[in-house]
């Protein structure tokens, strides 16, 4: 498949048209930032790592009954995807108390979130991706109230999907976030399910193993990412996912 125009470069990839009609090509680039961009680097490598994990799980919900944007991979940091018409929400789903959650409320890191909560955000950098609600995103005309319900019932369905996989793996699923888009058939999970988008903790030593390594500097990021990699590339070979 052809790459076209470049459509859109964002923090850390790149989405361009494809020599066909409703297919996208997204490079996963090496870029890593945090803090709305304030703090960035190259590690190179990690958007390898980041295509892999992202294409595996497309991969695993789909076998699960969940839409995903995911076509196949094209080399190994680039991946074929559906065009949507990508719905400017952030949807994150919450395990365990972590992140802005715990600055914004008295919740105490760590502390377990049963059943699992769901916050939004509105995806508009200039703004600051404040948070909003559900009669916004109702007034907005972002959702109807019934794909509104969809986009719960999926990301909780998601939710349950990962934290069983990543539980076999002996890490906690603390949140991630996701991004849902629409084609005339509906509603598809797009973007990425990575270590840049989810929290990750090892249950025995508590270690993170995503994208806070970075942020706070918590250690080698890269070897963080590849400990994924390995639990993830284990286990397929188990033949369990
Ligand atoms: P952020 O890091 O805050 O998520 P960004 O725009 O910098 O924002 P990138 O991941 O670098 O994020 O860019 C990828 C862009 O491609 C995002 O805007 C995302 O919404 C969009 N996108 C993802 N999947 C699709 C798709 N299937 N069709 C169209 N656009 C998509
Ligand atoms: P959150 O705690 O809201 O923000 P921060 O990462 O700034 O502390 O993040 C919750 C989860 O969602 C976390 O796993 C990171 C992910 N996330 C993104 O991938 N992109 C985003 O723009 C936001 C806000 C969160």
């Amino acid at each position: 498949m052809k790459k076209g125009e470049l459509l859109y470069q964002g923090k850390a990839k790149s989405v361009y048209r494809s020599d066909t009609p409703g297919v996208l090509i997204v490079v996963f680039r090496d870029d890593i930032t945090a803090f709305n961009g304030e703090k960035k680097d190259v590690l190179e490598g990690k958007g390898v790592y980041n295509a892999r994990v992202s294409a595996f799980f497309f991969n695993y919900l789909e076998k699960n009954g969940i839409q995903t944007h995911y076509l196949g991979m094209e080399d190994d940091r680039t991946m074929a995807v559906r065009e949507l018409k990508m719905i400017p929400l952030e949807v994150i789903a919450r395990n365990i108390a972590a992140g802005s959650i715990v600055k914004k409320f008295p919740f105490t890191e760590g502390q377990p979130l049963s059943p699992p909560v769901i916050v939004t955000d509105y995806k508009n950098d200039a703004a600051g991706d404040p948070s909003i609600n559900d009669d916004l995103i109702i007034a907005l005309g972002f959702l109807t109230p019934d794909e509104l319900a969809f986009v719960r019932e999926q990301t909780l369905r998601i939710n349950l999907l990962l934290s069983e996989f990543f539980a076999e793996l002996g890490i906690d699923l603390v949140d991630f976030k996701i991004e849902f888009g629409r084609t005339d058939n509906g509603i598809y999970l797009g973007d990425e399910i990575s270590m840049d988008s989810m929290r990750l903790w090892d249950q025995e030593t508590g270690e993170s193993l995503d994208k806070d390594v970075y942020r706070f500097g918590k250690g080698d990021v890269m070897s963080a990412y590849a400990r994924v990699v390995e639990r993830i590339t284990d286990e397929m070979r188990g033949g369990n996912a």
